[in-house]
């Protein structure tokens, strides 16, 4: 069995392994899908209700910035209640604290880079060592007037306002993408944007959702400035970044057999499910059905041959960027290895995710080889249970309690409670998932 204690701040739990992994549930809503209707219910005229809004405290530090600048959020049972501020954003009275939440810190400040007042967001330790002139780039383009503190948080945004721009997304990141989509909803003109990289859609699908309208032209996206956004009622799709863990401790098990229930399938996050069958997983879609242009459906998974490895590059690397954890975590149980290359936004997540993966597989008697923008882990391996820093990063702690699963012994993760930052009830069904 999971036990938890704590170590002063830091809690450690021990992962045993498992014999087999069975179960059926439905996760909780998608992180990246509940920030954007965080912000798009706090920004739209009149009250939104959702359903199945993420658990996790990232999309809750979007909600709570929401607030900070005038939304009234409330629950009524397990729906949430947001009324929006109508397009007029309040002067929040502090700080915009993002937590650990890269998205907050982006995506809000390309929707306060219009409005009037001055808005300074600060995160946590890791967030504030985490890439900012990825978004300060674009938004000065269209005259936003932002302030950065050597590259990073604490960004001071003083509204202004904005003209539209053509722009062309130099790295593969939605939450770029979304920051400029949210000031080219107010700007003057219509604003487009080019991805190289196709990254995930759910901002398109949201706005689209609250009325507004974008279009399309080839690899070109483009939003007319000055549109208005009315409340809806939605449902958030359960979240396929926090399925990956439990898709990969299926694969762990020859008899396993998994059903996840209102599952997020939309096509810009479902690579992850080839990857799983390319591994040796058998994957039966129940039934599929698009709600606000998000594909949600039931799926089982079972494991149908020898856990196979595979190489991830180009942009599978992008679009498989949060699962690659827990892909590489797996990895030296694998017949013939994964490798991965292209890989090197993984430094600038909420950890060194290529440092800390390596570090741990190490730990657990692995042998892997690290690259600037990858790694090379052979299969064939045996991994023994030991002791894993999770760098308080939440893929890093659950990606590991997921190898513990078939280790010799015990595994400590230690600093496990990060999970929480997007899958609070992870170790419980984990606890369910596992046969011990
Ligand atoms: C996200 C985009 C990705 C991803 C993050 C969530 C989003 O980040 O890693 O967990 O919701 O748009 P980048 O935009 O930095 O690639």
């Amino acid at each position: 069995m999971a036990s938890t204690h704590d170590a002063s701040t830091s809690k450690t739990q021990i992962v045993s392994p498992a014999r087999g992994f069975r179960g059926s549930l439905m996760l909780p809503g998608d992180k990246s899908i509940s920030h954007r209707y965080a912000m798009l219910a706090g920004f739209a005229e009149g009250t939104s209700r959702i359903a199945n809004f993420s658990t996790g405290a990232d999309p809750h530090s979007s909600l709570a910035c929401m607030e900070a600048m005038g939304a009234k959020v409330s629950t009524e049972g397990s729906v949430l209640s947001v009324t929006g501020t109508g397009g007029a954003l309040a002067q929040p009275k502090g700080d915009l604290d993002c937590g650990n939440s890269g998205s907050t810190m982006r995506m809000l400040a390309g929707l306060v880079a219009a409005q009037e007042g001055n808005f300074r967001f600060v995160g946590d330790e890791s967030l504030t060592v985490r890439p900012m002139e990825r978004i300060r780039k674009p938004l000065e383009l269209m005259g936003a007037q932002i302030e950065l503190t050597e590259g990073h948080a604490p960004i001071t945004v003083r509204g202004t306002e904005l003209k539209a721009i053509h722009f062309e997304v130099p790295i593969a990141s939605a939450q770029v993408k979304t920051a400029v989509l949210f000031a080219g909803l107010q700007a003057k003109g219509v604003t487009s944007i080019a991805e190289k990289i196709r990254t995930r859609d759910h901002s398109e699908h949201a706005l689209r959702a609250f009325g507004a309208t974008l279009t399309r032209h080839d690899d070109r996206l483009s939003i007319e400035g000055g549109q208005k956004l009315r409340a809806i009622d939605m449902t958030v799709p359960g979240d396929m970044s926090s399925a990956a863990f439990f898709l990969c401790g299926a694969l762990l098990f020859e008899d396993s057999n998994l059903v996840l229930d209102s599952l997020g399938m939309n096509p810009t996050r479902a690579s992850l499910l080839d990857v799983i069958t390319g591994m040796g997983g058998k994957i039966k879609v129940l039934n599929v059905e698009e709600i606000h242009g998000e594909m949600v459906g039931t799926i089982q998974v079972q494991r149908s041959a020898q856990l196979r490895g595979m190489d991830i590059s180009g942009a599978l690397a992008a679009q498989l960027i949060d699962e690659l954890p827990v892909i590489a975590a797996i990895a030296p149980y694998t017949e013939n290895g994964v490798k991965i290359r292209d890989a090197k936004e993984l430094r600038v997540k909420e950890s060194d995710r290529i440092a800390l993966v390596v570090k741990n597989l190490r730990a657990m008697g692995a042998e892997v080889v690290e690259y600037e923008d990858g790694m090379d882990i052979p299969g064939g391996q045996t991994l023994r249970g030991g002791i894993v820093d999770s760098g308080l990063d939440h893929r890093i702690t659950m990606a590991f309690s997921i190898a513990a699963l078939r280790a010799q012994g015990e595994t400590e993760i230690h600093g496990a409670e990060a999970a929480a930052v997007s899958f609070p009830e992870f170790y419980t069904w984990l606890d369910e998932l596992a046969i011990r």
